[in-house]
């Protein structure tokens, strides 16, 4: 079988594309809007773009009816924001701010989510995630015709907050975090665990 993704629509591209790149990390992403509200939002198109500088890129695709994602505009508006780790305890909560509230809705309460202050940046983090990863704009890619473009938003790693059960003898103890990902499939969204996993040694 060979799919030639020039054939194929948008809807089944997605389909195509989350299910054989997987699983996918889950950057639950906290902004603030012009008008002061808080918003918060997973997205799994997220990736490591460099490790020094640290440098963090996820893509805000546009809604089916072509309007800009919350995030996007918030991002637009002031440049900042914070990328919150997902771990199994915080999957609901992560799942009920991904529907697709008016920009009027605090997202941390309707998840009932505790907002904790950042160092640098004027957007919260959420207080229950075990990393929060403190981010400034640096660069918007746009790909697509208007209006259904994907903006994949870069952004500098300013500060990593790294709850303390999860930090000693200067090591993440990264099995700890139970972070969870995203996987692909049709109907019902999958994820996976990262609890079950394996050792390998690396060829010198
Ligand atoms: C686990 C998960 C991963 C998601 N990943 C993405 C993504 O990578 N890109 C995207 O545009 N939307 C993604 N979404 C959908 C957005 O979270 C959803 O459209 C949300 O309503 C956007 O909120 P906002 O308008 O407040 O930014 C994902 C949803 C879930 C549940």
């Amino acid at each position: 079988m060979k799919i030639n993704l020039s054939d194929e629509k948008a809807r089944e591209m997605h389909h195509i594309l989350m299910s054989i790149i997987a699983p996918r990390p889950i950057a639950w992403v906290s902004t603030v809007s012009e008008d002061g509200i808080y918003n918060l939002a997973p997205f799994s198109a997220f990736c490591v773009m460099s490790v020094n500088p640290a440098i963090v890129g996820f893509n805000s695709a546009a809604f089916r009816d072509g309007r800009k994602k919350d995030t996007l505009i918030n991002i637009e508006s002031n440049g900042e924001y914070v990328i919150n780790m997902v771990d199994e305890s915080l999957a609901e909560a992560m799942n009920i701010t991904s529907a697709s509230f008016p920009p009027q809705t605090d997202e941390f309460q309707e998840a009932d989510l505790t907002t904790v202050k950042a160092d640098l940046v004027k957007v919260p983090m959420v207080g229950e995630s075990p990393v929060n990863l403190e981010c400034r704009l640096r660069q918007i890619l746009k790909f697509g015709e208007e209006p259904m473009t994907n903006n994949f938003i870069i952004g500098d790693v300013l500060l990593i907050h790294v709850k303390d059960e999860y930090y000693s003898n200067e090591e993440i103890n990264a099995s700890a975090l139970k972070l969870i990902g995203r996987l692909g499939g049709r109907g019902i969204d999958r994820y996976c665990r990262t609890t079950d996993s394996f050792k390998m040694q690396r060829p010198v």
